[in-house]
C-alpha cells in the first residue's frame, strides 16, 4: 500500500510517500514516520483524513489501534493522510503530578515560614486552630489527588502537550498561593463561630471520602490497562448526575470555604465551578452520543449534569 504524508497546508512530509504492508495498521505507520523523521515520536502525531476543500467539518481522527485499510474505502495505490505535529508530549500521570505537587508545597509554606515579613508585616503572627486544620484539609486534599493520578485513575489519553504543563501548573499553583496568602494572613479573621469551622470541615471531608469513591466508580469502568472506552458511569451519585465527581469536588470547596471563609477561597470556587461545568457539560454530550438507544446500543439514562437540581 503506498500512503502519502502531507501537512495540513498540503507539503509532502516524506518524499515520495511511504510504502507499507496492506496489513499495516496506523500504529505501523506512524512508526514509519518516526524511522524516517526521530523527531516525531508517534505520540506526537495525528494523523487525519484530508478534508474536501472548504469544507467545515472536522476531521476524522486515525486511531493507531485499528488498520489504516479501515481508512482507505479500497484505495490502497495511493492514500493520503494528513499529519499534524502536536508538540512534546508528557504522560497525564505527570502533568496531573507537576499541577498537584505546586498547592502541596506552597501552602505550608505560607503556614510555617514568616513569608508575611517580606509584605511588610513585623509582628507575631498568632496561628488559629482554623487556619491548622484548613492546613491539613488542604494538604490531604492534594496528598489525595496525587495518590489517586497513580493508583486509581484509568486514563484513556496517553500523552498532553508539554504545554500544558505550565498552563495548569500556572493555574493550580498561582491559586493556590492566593488562597495560602490569605487563609494563613496575619490579620486573618476566622469565622465568628466554631460551629461554622466544624460544619465546614466535616461537609467538605464528606465530600472527599464521596469523591475517592466516584473515582473507585470510574475506574472500574476500565480494564487495569486503560481499555474499554467509555462506558455509562452507575452507582451511588452517578445514579442521579453525570459528573458526580466534579459535584463532590465542587462541594468539598465549598465546605473548605464555609470554614475559613476568604474571598480568595470563593474565588477559586467560582472559576473551578466555571470549568468543571463546561468539561461536564461536554461529557454529558458524549455519553448522550455514544449511548443514543439505536441499532443495539443502550439508551443514556436521563441525569443532571453536574449541579442538581440547577444543570
Ligand atoms: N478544582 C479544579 O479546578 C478541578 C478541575 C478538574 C478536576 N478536578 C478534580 O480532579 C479529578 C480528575 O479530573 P478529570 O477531569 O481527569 O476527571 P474525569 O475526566 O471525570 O475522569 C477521571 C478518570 O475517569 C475516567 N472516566 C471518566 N468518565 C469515564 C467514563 N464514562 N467511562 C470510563 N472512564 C471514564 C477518565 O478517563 P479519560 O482519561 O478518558 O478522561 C479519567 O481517567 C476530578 O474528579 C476532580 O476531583 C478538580
Amino acid at each position: 500500500m503506498k500512503v502519502s504524508v502531507v501537512s495540513r497546508s498540503g507539503r509532502e512530509l516524506i518524499k515520495g510517500g511511504l510504502e507499507l504492508s496492506d496489513s499495516a495498521t496506523v500504529a505501523d505507520l506512524q512508526e514509519e514516520i518516526h524511522r524516517r523523521t526521530k523527531k516525531f515520536h508517534p505520540s506526537r502525531q495525528r494523523l487525519t483524513l484530508p478534508l474536501q476543500p472548504g469544507s467545515k467539518e472536522k476531521p476524522i481522527i486515525l486511531n493507531y489501534k485499528k488498520s489504516l485499510k479501515d481508512y482507505t474505502e479500497g484505495n490502497t495505490s495511493n492514500f493520503t493522510v494528513v499529519f499534524k505535529d502536536l508538540g512534546t508530549q508528557v504522560s497525564y500521570r505527570t502533568l496531573f503530578f507537576w499541577e498537584y505537587l505546586g498547592p502541596l508545597i506552597l501552602y505550608p509554606i505560607f503556614y510555617f515560614f514568616p513569608v508575611y515579613r517580606y509584605f511588610g508585616y513585623q509582628g507575631e503572627r498568632i496561628i488559629h486552630p482554623v487556619q491548622t486544620y484548613a492546613l491539613y484539609y488542604w494538604c490531604f486534599h492534594y496528598f489525595k489527588r496525587i495518590m489517586e493520578t497513580f493508583f486509581v485513575h484509568r486514563f484513556s489519553h496517553a500523552t498532553s502537550p508539554l504545554s500544558n504543563v505550565f498552563r495548569n501548573c500556572a493555574y493550580y499553583w498561582s491559586f493556590g498561593s492566593y488562597i495560602a496568602y490569605y487563609v494563613n494572613h496575619p490579620l486573618y479573621t476566622p469565622p465568628v463561630s466554631d460551629l461554622q469551622m466544624k460544619i465546614g470541615f466535616a461537609f467538605g471531608l464528606l465530600c472527599q471520602v464521596a469523591n475517592f469513591y466516584c473515582h473507585i466508580l470510574l475506574r472500574n469502568l476500565r480494564s487495569p490497562a486503560g481499555n474499554g472506552g467509555y462506558q455509562i458511569p452507575r452507582g451511588f451519585l452517578f445514579n442521579i448526575v453525570t459528573c458526580a465527581n466534579y459535584t463532590t469536588e465542587i462541594y468539598q470547596w465549598l465546605g473548605f470555604n464555609i470554614a475559613t471563609q476568604t474571598v480568595a477561597g470563593y474565588v477559586f470556587l467560582v472559576v473551578a465551578t466555571f470549568i468543571m461545568t463546561n468539561w461536564a457539560l461536554a461529557k454529558h454530550r458524549r455519553l448522550k452520543k455514544l449511548f443514543d438507544g439505536k441499532e443495539g446500543r443502550p439508551r443514556y439514562p436521563r441525569r443532571w449534569v453536574i449541579l442538581p437540581p440547577f444543570l
